[in-house]
């Protein structure tokens, strides 16, 4: 078993957008919107503009209270939408109750969506010419061909059905010609699916949920999961010590793909940028 560092992988993808901002003298910003005093978003936001200073880039945090009003959030996206020094904006989600979350990422310019979860971005993916790569499911393809495992003709197994991770996940690993199978909640036999997976990848939200069983000897496993234990630890999705004997490669919680998200983020912030600049068709 080897594990998959997602911390080396993801400083040298940081270092190779520093050296081309730095190369090309590129003045590159990204709007962070933080609404409430939700604790794992904070968390997640200085990551975001701890990378943002690695890279090069400049970071404009926006950290509104927790009653801001969702006209009050349309109006700030409004104002960073025709801000030229701002080529990408972020708004962390979860949004407080109140807020309409589709309603705020539509207020976001498709060409400014460097979380890639507007409907034309979403919709560019899935048609597989698109200029904006979703995060998370863009750093796990890094993290696999990492290891040197090619795709194509394998079965991949991506248990959840977000339209954060779970589907476009599934969009990545069939554009490069996996057979794909999705499980979610009401999936029967969860565990003899997960065992025809040469990949599996897990995208739940729950501690300990993927175990021995429901893994192949030899297979790949990806563990998107960023969950707290009984004692308070950041935890993955996948039991990792008894999943981890059998893997010829896992990911570590933390340490894994958290850190790729972030560096994808980065390369979407270089990347409107280009497009904003005319070199680059969106
Ligand atoms: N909340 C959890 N993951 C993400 C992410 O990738 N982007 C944003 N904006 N919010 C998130």
């Amino acid at each position: 078993m080897q594990l998959i560092d997602g911390k080396a992988v993801s400083a040298a993808v940081k270092q190779q957008i520093k050296d081309t901002i730095e190369k090309e003298g590129l003045e590159v910003g990204l709007a962070v919107i933080i609404v409430g005093n939700n604790q794992a978003s904070r968390v997640y936001v200085n990551n975001k503009k701890k990378a943002c200073e690695v890279c090069g880039i400049k970071s404009f945090e926006y950290a509104l209270p927790e009653d801001t009003k969702e006209e009050e959030l349309l109006e700030l996206i409004d104002t960073l939408n025709k801000d030229d020094k701002v080529n990408g904006i972020l708004c962390q989600l979860p949004l407080p109750g109140h807020l309409d979350e589709e309603k705020v990422i539509k207020a976001i310019s498709p060409i400014k969506d460097v979380d890639a979860f507007s409907a034309v971005n979403v919709g560019k993916i899935m048609i597989g010419n698109y200029a904006f790569l979703p995060c998370t499911p863009a750093g796990v393809m890094e993290l696999i061909h990492s290891t040197g495992t090619d795709v194509a003709g394998k079965e991949c197994v991506v248990i959840g059905r977000s339209n954060i991770v779970g589907k476009p996940m599934a969009m990545l690993l069939l554009h490069e010609n996996a057979t794909v199978t999705i499980c979610h909640s009401k999936t029967k036999n969860l565990a003899e699916v997960c065992r025809r997976a040469d990949i599996l990848v897990s995208a739940v939200g729950r501690a300990d949920f993927v175990t021995a069983d429901m893994v192949k000897d030899g297979a790949v496993v990806i563990d998107v999961g960023m969950n707290r234990n009984a004692e308070n630890k950041l935890c993955g999705d996948v039991k990792f010590d008894e999943v981890a004997p059998k893997c010829s490669y896992i990911t570590p919680v933390p340490g894994g793909v958290g850190p790729m998200t972030i560096a994808m983020l980065m390369k979407n912030t270089l990347m409107a940028k280009r497009i904003q600049s005319g070199n680059y068709e969106a």
